[in-house]
């Protein structure tokens, strides 16, 4: 299967705004994961998708979503990848042959540490991408929602 990043009008904090909530988590007009950064309290899926990204992600993508000379910088990428292609990309992973390189994404649909938090992980990298959350470890977050503990345990635990 071919995946190509469907180039979108580049996201923004409107496109991006929290119009709904549901059990801790925001989504947008569109329907779409999204993060609610409140005077410094981030919710609880930045602050895990946080976590995801530096633990799986940053030694190819630099810390903070910045890149680094192996792997793009997905605080760029972020800004035209729409989230159907975003979870696409990162179950099947992505081979970019060619400039005499040879780099590729890994795929990890088969690693429950990151399909089990993909949505945290693009809501982080979301909130990067508009220039909403600053470099760092958020300093405050929102308490984990009882829905995030349940999908936690049926996803690590099926
Ligand atoms: C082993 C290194 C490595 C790791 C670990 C890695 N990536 Fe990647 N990733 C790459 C490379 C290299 C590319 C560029 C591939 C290409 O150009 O086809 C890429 C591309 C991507 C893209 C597409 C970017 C674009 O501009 O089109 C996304 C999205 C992405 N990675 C997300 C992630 C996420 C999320 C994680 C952690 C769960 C992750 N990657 C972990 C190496 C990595």
């Amino acid at each position: 299967m071919l995946v190509t990043g469907a180039v979108l009008a580049a996201d923004n904090k409107e496109k991006a705004a929290a119009v709904s909530e549901e059990d801790g988590k925001y989504f947008d007009a569109d329907g779409n994961p999204t993060f609610k950064i409140e005077n410094g309290t981030v919710d609880w899926y930045t602050f895990s998708g946080y976590r995801r990204y530096h633990s799986d992600c940053h030694v190819c993508h630099g810390p903070d979503g910045v890149g680094s000379s192996y792997a793009p910088p997905l605080i760029e990428s972020m800004q035209s990848l729409d989230y159907g292609s975003f979870l696409s990309i990162v179950a099947e992973g992505r081979k970019n042959l060619g400039a005499g390189k040879e780099n590729v994404m890994p795929a990890f649909g088969d690693n429950k540490n990151v399909y089990c938090y993909l949505d945290d992980i693009y809501i982080y990298l979301r909130a990067r991408a508009v220039g909403a959350a600053p470099r760092g470890r958020p300093p405050r977050k929102a308490d984990k929602p009882e829905a995030a503990k349940a999908y936690e345990a049926s996803c690590m635990g099926g």
